[in-house]
């Protein structure tokens, strides 16, 4: 089901998210709008607050993994994700987010990471990536702790964003 996307600055942004402690109906129900949300409003991957349930579940755009730039996008639900930094050199790229509207920022993070998480049958899974796809694995994690990717642009960036924002919802 399409689950319409919280938008900054709403608090459930900034919320830390319960791991989850079993795979039940109710996981498989919010991965499922997860992807159909993604699947709707598109872009590379969604973390639950995003649509307003505070569990560690994210979906990626795992298709980078290919290596092949012509590869259709291939979402994959990861539960509990955790990331491993493999190559901590600052790596930048070009970041926005479906709960950020009308930003996109240059963010560094580091180059290369693992995460690890489970999947829908409660199977260990495994992905690596740089470049894009790397800083994809991390925004989505860092969701769940309730971290944006405006948490690491300048300071005079963000209070530029959060005037316009604020000036929007009068
Ligand atoms: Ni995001």
């Amino acid at each position: 089901m399409l689950r319409p996307v919280v938008q900054y600055p709403d608090p459930l942004l900034a919320k830390v998210c319960e791991p989850v402690a079993e795979i039940d109906d109710g996981v498989r129900a919010l991965a499922q709008d997860l992807l159909d949300t993604l699947n709707t409003v598109g872009g590379v991957g969604i973390a639950a607050p995003q649509i307003g349930v505070l569990r560690r579940v994210v979906v990626i755009d795992v298709s980078p993994e290919l290596n092949d730039p012509e590869a259709p996008q291939d979402f994959r639900v990861f539960i509990n994700p955790v990331v491993t930094v493999l190559d901590a050199r600052p790596h930048e790229e070009n970041e926005g987010c479906l709960s950020v509207p009308e930003l996109r920022a240059k963010v560094k993070r580091p180059r290369r990471v693992a995460l690890d998480a489970l999947d829908l049958e409660g199977r260990p899974v495994h992905i690596e990536g740089e470049g894009y796809y790397g800083a994809c694995m991390q925004h989505e994690t860092d969701h769940l702790d309730g971290k944006l990717f405006i948490d690491y642009i300048s300071y005079l960036k963000r209070s530029l964003y959060d005037k316009k924002m604020r000036r929007g919802r009068r």
